[in-house]
């Protein structure tokens, strides 16, 4: 039986305040403060030091320092550190996932599952770190050899969400490390303590101070000096496609690299010969992980008008099983939203949407217990022109529309500056090729809705982002490719070879 309670928090060894900079755990300089809510009872939950430039500047610098050595260690040296990393995070899963849940909201078994997801990542690019290769090149001069070596780009700044507080570090973390770079860490204001947790293990792992750095404070500050300090190389950014795109202008000036997970606005074609037990338990699985706050959730419906009304009617009555509440009471299996503006553009969409013709089959309502639960809500006939159609909702609202031909479909589908994950159910496997090539996604899903691992490319087209995190790809960002020719050689023993 479950029995921690947010008044032990402080009792979990792991529950730290500090920021992290150069192996010292540490205050602000001018020892302010900020609080951090439980999203769920809407107290405060702890608080950690409100940093800003001067102390990013400094982070900056250790990692810079540190990446000297860290960039020449030998792979089995990293490797090795990861997976210690990796074992600490199993053993710690409990409090981990405890601390999650706390600061994010999110069921405790949903959190325990984040916990293990994350450390998948960490074990993943521990073996990624062995397989880093160069290539050599064709003999295209007599006299001369050349190859391309792969080095790491230099420090990261990694921002991070409030979603995924753990995974979205490690998917990060990992492969940068792997790659032989450093970090500063930004992670969310509303979700720090996961990261700080993450950072307790990675030092009691065995990272060299410097290498890993950790600052929490104003976003504004610290993403300024994160975007222009010249030893910053690199910049790994999950969070919204409005600030991806302030943070890619700030990078302009140096020509920043960057890597950005941004936004979705994900289609679900449910076609007319689709197993309609596995898409209903698809929709399930996406629609409301996370209470439906994550960037690959599926946010329209599009639902073939044969079998629209049996498709509503067993959605609805699994959407019965829903039950909101506090995260750390197993009872409950959908949290909170994270905050009074996530729980607003939730209410104005529903608002927009039945304002346009939609039909509310259930929910629609701030839950009975207040604060920012919210019911889940099954709308019908939702209508192109709707927000729905056009921004994520991130929310636990249901929203189907009905079409009738293939294309069709895959042209609503399409329609949205967004592209980063899509699904769709079908029994034909020519329509299975067809629709797959056709969506304008990063990422889709045939019959399945659960896609993240730590083996999937993860990554939008469009305004959904730039680069992949994870699976084989997940390293490239952080290394640079070097070409090298070695010129004026003697190589042959004749001049005819
Ligand atoms: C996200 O919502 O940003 C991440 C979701 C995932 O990794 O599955």
């Amino acid at each position: 039986m479950y029995n921690r309670t947010f008044a032990q928090m402080p009792m979990n060894s792991l529950f730290m305040q500090k920021a992290y900079i150069d192996g010292q755990w540490l205050d602000a300089l001018n020892h302010a403060r900020i609080s951090v809510l439980n999203p769920a009872s809407r107290e405060v939950l702890g608080t950690v030091p409100a940093m800003g430039e001067g102390e990013t500047v400094q982070a900056v610098e250790a990692a810079d320092q540190a990446f000297q050595d860290w960039r020449h260690s030998d792979v089995h040296y990293r490797a090795k550190l990861l997976k210690r990393w990796f074992d600490l995070i199993q053993q710690n899963k409990q409090l981990l996932a405890d601390i999650l849940t706390a600061e994010q909201g999110k069921p405790i078994e949903e959190a325990v599952k984040e916990v293990d997801y994350g450390a998948e990542f960490v074990s993943w690019f521990a073996e990624e770190a062995k397989r880093i290769y160069g290539k050599m090149m064709p003999k295209y001069r007599k006299d001369a050899i050349s190859f391309v070596d792969k080095q790491p780009v230099g420090v990261v700044g990694a921002i991070t969400p409030w979603n995924f507080p753990v995974a979205m570090i490690t998917r990060k973390c990992a492969p940068a490390l792997a790659a032989g770079c450093t970090l500063v860490i930004k992670p969310a204001e509303d979700t720090p303590f996961s990261a700080i947790a993450l950072l307790r293990l990675a030092e009691q792992a065995g990272f060299p101070p410097g290498v890993i750095n950790l600052v929490t404070g104003d976003a504004q500050a610290i993403g300024k000096i994160l975007t222009s300090h010249p030893l910053v190389r690199h910049i790994s950014f999950t969070g919204s496609t409005k600030i991806g795109k302030l943070l890619m202008q700030q990078c302009a000036g140096q020509l920043k690299k960057m890597s950005l997970e941004l936004g979705g606005n994900a289609p679900f074609i449910v076609f007319e010969d689709a197993d309609l037990d596995q898409a209903v338990q698809g929709a399930m699985a996406s629609k409301f992980r996370n209470t439906g706050q994550t960037c690959v959730c599926i946010n329209r419906m599009l639902v073939h008008e044969k079998v629209y009304p049996s498709f509503t009617e067993r959605l609805a009555k699994q959407m019965q099983q829903l039950r909101p509440g506090p995260g750390e009471d197993r009872q409950y299996n959908q949290g909170p939203l994270i905050d009074d503006s996530s729980l607003s553009k939730v209410q104005l969409h529903i608002q927009d949407a039945l304002d346009k013709g939609a039909k509310l089959i259930m929910g629609g309502q701030v839950h009975q217990d207040g604060k920012t639960f919210f019911q889940p809500t099954l709308l019908t006939e939702m209508q192109t022109n709707c927000l729905i159609a056009q921004e994520e909702t991130f929310g636990p609202v249901a929203a189907l529309f009905r079409f009738r031909e293939e294309e069709e479909a895959v042209s609503i589908a399409n329609d949205t500056p967004y592209g980063l994950s899509a699904y769709f159910y079908t029994q034909n496997m020519d329509r299975a090729f067809r629709v797959s090539k056709a969506l304008e996604y990063g990422i889709v899903g045939i019959n399945e809705t659960m896609l993240s691992s730590a083996a999937s490319t993860f990554g939008g087209m469009k305004e959904s982002g730039i680069g992949r995190e994870g699976g084989p790809y997940g390293i490239e960002t952080f290394l640079e490719k070097k070409y090298t020719l070695i010129g004026n050689l003697t190589l042959a023993y004749s001049s005819f070879s």
